[in-house]
């Protein structure tokens, strides 16, 4: 009923009907199209951005190949250029609102220049913004206190970086150090970065350049829904024995592995499987690291970090993204035995830990508290994955709807027997959600997933707002 209302509240007259597209080998019920006539209407919002005279897109973009690296790629054929945000909204050049469902790439985790997390920044700008780890300041201090405060076990030493891939390049070097072995195992359909040393742990060919790589074992994706053993874990666990077995010493340095896959496609993991794999490594004397650089900080909902849903605790935590609501910072945190590794020789990190990024960072973890965040996620995440499932049953080109909280998968097949990616199907309708007011990712091997992992301050009618534009726009293909 509510949804009804919220529903009938956002509709409006027919002003801008999209000319269908000639996909019509998928079935999308005449009923269905006729049940969203109208464009959906993004939810209100009561934020007035600033004027904007900046240079236009044309501007920014002919700039842009001019002078930076000519491998950097933008969304839509006509890039968008956004110059203001607020909490889960984006204003571009001309004022337009637009719903983030995708939120930096998953990094805006309080919502765009949340206040309190500005004003954490703002008041450690004024006094001071850099003089690194050679000399004290409480606030790397206080980060970590609170950071390992968070976590589960044993796991109670931090070292902050600026990213995600520095992060798993210093938890590879970590467990190297550690064990005294190489060999490092991670998942087909990974994304551990883009750096030349986690490019090997990365198992996407779109992201790979040929480079050496050193001893890594990509084993089997323990994906339910396009893993050639479903949702078997034993199955896809034995293939990491077999790896260990036939393709090493018998030791290897640790595994590493996303608790839902991000690049990938928010592809979860076959339950149990964490359990299975973590003993085997550890009885081939390797440490387990857990990447929650997309999946930490409760956007999963049930739970805090995403290693829990698979009820282990790993011996090296790797993160980033929402740590920072949007701030250059990145933490690996592990047990104090093995992050003694590092005093063999001297470690140190210009950046890491500043007070400017850690006081953020601080301000993050108080906000997603005070805010109980990780409980709205679950609440909205549960509304938005119901909405999406009774979407699925109307129109067969979603093949798969997945996820846990705000970390969301929605997978377009042309067929579903084959799961054959609607790569062109889901070109255009990424369009369309622009048009449409909405800008989601795009994922997996493929580029045939939504990505939707919005800034956990998303709304049910932000949800229903989402929901109802796909229909529409599916409904028009
Ligand atoms: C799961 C995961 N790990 C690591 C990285 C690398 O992070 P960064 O881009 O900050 O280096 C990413 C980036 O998308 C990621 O999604």
């Amino acid at each position: 009923m509510a949804a009804m209302q919220r529903l009938l509240k956002r509709t409006v007259a027919i002003t801008n009907p999209h000319p269908r597209a000639c996909f019509s080998s998928l079935r999308s019920s005449a009923s269905a199209a006729d049940n969203v006539a109208s464009p959906p209407l993004i939810p209100p919002f009561d934020h007035q951005p600033h004027p904007y005279n900046g240079p236009s897109a044309d501007e920014v973009f002919a700039k842009r190949k001019k002078f930076l690296g000519p491998s950097l790629f933008h969304y839509y054929q006509k890039p968008l250029n956004i110059v203001e945000g607020k909490m889960q909204y984006l204003y571009d050049e001309s004022g337009r609102r637009y719903l983030d469902a995708f939120a930096g790439i998953v990094t805006v985790s309080c919502g765009h220049c949340h206040p309190d997390v500005l004003n954490a920044i703002t008041e450690q700008n004024k006094l001071l913004q850099h003089a690194t780890t050679i000399y004290l300041h409480h606030a790397i201090a206080d980060f970590a206190e609170a950071l390992a405060s968070k976590m589960p076990g044993n796991l109670k030493v931090v070292y902050f970086v600026n990213s995600g891939s520095e992060a798993n390049e210093l938890a590879m070097m970590m467990a190297r150090l550690y064990t005294g072995n190489l060999g490092m195992i991670s998942l087909r359909n990974a994304y551990h970065g883009g750096s030349s040393a986690t490019i090997g742990l990365t198992a996407l060919n779109t992201w790979k350049y040929p480079i050496p790589e050193g001893e890594i074992h990509h084993v089997m994706n323990p994906d339910p829904y396009r893993g050639v053993f479903g949702a078997d874990a034993n199955s896809y666990a034995k293939d990491v024995q077999d790896h260990i077995d036939y393709g090493t010493t018998g030791n290897v340095a640790g595994f590493i592995a996303e608790t839902i896959q991000g690049v990938g496609g928010a592809v979860e993991l076959a339950p149990g499987y964490l359990k299975l794999v973590y003993d085997i490594v550890r009885k081939a004397c390797g440490v387990c690291i857990a990447d929650e650089v997309q999946t930490g900080f409760g956007r999963t909902g049930n739970h805090y970090w995403g290693f829990e849903t698979q009820g282990v605790i790993p011996d090296i935590v790797t993160m980033a993204k929402g740590i920072g609501n949007g701030l250059p910072l990145g933490a690996v945190v592990t047990t104090p035995e093995i992050a003694s590794v590092m005093t063999r020789k001297i470690q140190f990190n210009t950046f890491g830990g500043n007070p400017v990024c850690s006081a953020g960072g601080l301000a993050v973890l108080r906000v997603l508290d005070k805010e109980k965040r990780q409980a709205h996620c679950a609440d909205v995440g549960s509304h938005l994955l119901e909405r999406l499932r009774l979407l699925k049953e109307r129109h067969d080109i979603i093949g798969n709807v997945r996820g846990r909280g705000l970390m969301v998968g929605i997978e377009l097949v042309t067929d579903r027997k084959e799961k054959t990616p609607a790569k062109a199907e889901t070109a255009v309708l990424f369009e369309k959600l622009r048009e449409l007011g909405i800008l989601v990712g795009k994922g997996g091997l493929h580029g045939n997933v939504f990505r939707i992992k919005p800034p956990m301050c998303f709304t049910k009618d932000d949800a229903d707002f989402l929901v109802d534009a796909l229909d529409y726009a599916i409904s028009r293909l």
